[in-house]
């Protein structure tokens, strides 16, 4: 785990590691296939990446984003993970817009999570080998939109699956597992003292996925990396 006296800096090294890798993965293979985490955490470090030096590391038609999870709402409403993207850097730097594929949040659920689960098949494989993606974790330990009290490998061959938010019934379309753990490189990026319960659980707890679903995150030939602030770890 590498862990950072500030959020400040665990923003500034989230924004690195997306070009460091993204670089990596234009010279290997031509292009960078990245996940973007949702929620509040990764939105500084998404802000650097439409700023000097970063916005220009990177040869943004080579870059292809897509979101390891929903909230199935229209992508101009503010919950909408897509649209934190899209207002943090996406609409500020040269990336074709043909290059963003959002989870279509406004219509029907599971077929939402069906439309793009072809996307991902048709346009990186069964199952999609993405080069890194960006995970977040909630304080009851889920990650993208697998929550607690429901098995998070429930129908996992299906790369992407409707779920709801347990604690208030809000649809949701997520990645599953197989998509995740496919990856080149997975990098959870976790925040703030609220964290460091479920930071202490993921890591060090009883392997239990249906409680703690961040613990399935393992990928099966790539690498998994924990970025975190000091006071996220100061509780574990
Ligand atoms: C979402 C995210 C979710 C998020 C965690 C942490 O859609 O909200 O995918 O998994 O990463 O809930 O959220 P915060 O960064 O806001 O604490």
């Amino acid at each position: 785990m590498e862990v950072f006296g500030s959020k400040r800096e665990l923003e500034a090294a989230v924004a690195d590691l997306i070009v460091d890798v993204g670089e990596t993965a234009i010279a290997e293979r031509g292009r960078f296939c990245v996940v973007l985490a949702g929620g509040q955490t990764p939105r500084e470090a998404y802000r650097l990446l439409a700023r000097d030096p970063r916005c220009t590391a990177l040869p943004w038609k080579d870059v292809f984003v897509f979101f390891g999870d929903e909230r199935c709402v229209p992508p101009d409403d503010d919950r909408s993970n897509y649209k934190m993207a899209k207002d943090t850097f996406l609409d500020a730097v040269r990336i074709p817009p043909h290059n963003v594929h959002r989870i279509r949040g406004e219509i029907e659920p599971s077929a939402a999570a069906l439309a793009y689960r072809k996307l991902l098949v048709d346009d990186i494989g069964d199952p999609p080998r993405f080069d890194l993606v960006l995970l977040g974790l909630g304080e009851d330990g889920h990650t993208a939109s697998l929550f607690p009290g429901e098995d998070p490998l429930l129908d996992d061959a299906a790369l992407v699956r409707a779920t709801t938010r347990p604690e208030n019934g809000t649809f949701r379309v997520t990645l599953t597992p197989r998509a995740i753990n496919a990856a080149r490189y997975v990098s959870f990026v976790v925040a703030g003292a609220a964290k460091a319960a479920a930071l202490k659980a993921v890591r060090h707890a009883h392997y239990d996925p249906a409680k703690v679903p961040a613990q399935v995150v393992a990928p099966t030939d790539g690498e998994l990396c924990w970025l975190a602030d000091e006071a996220a770890v100061m509780g574990t």
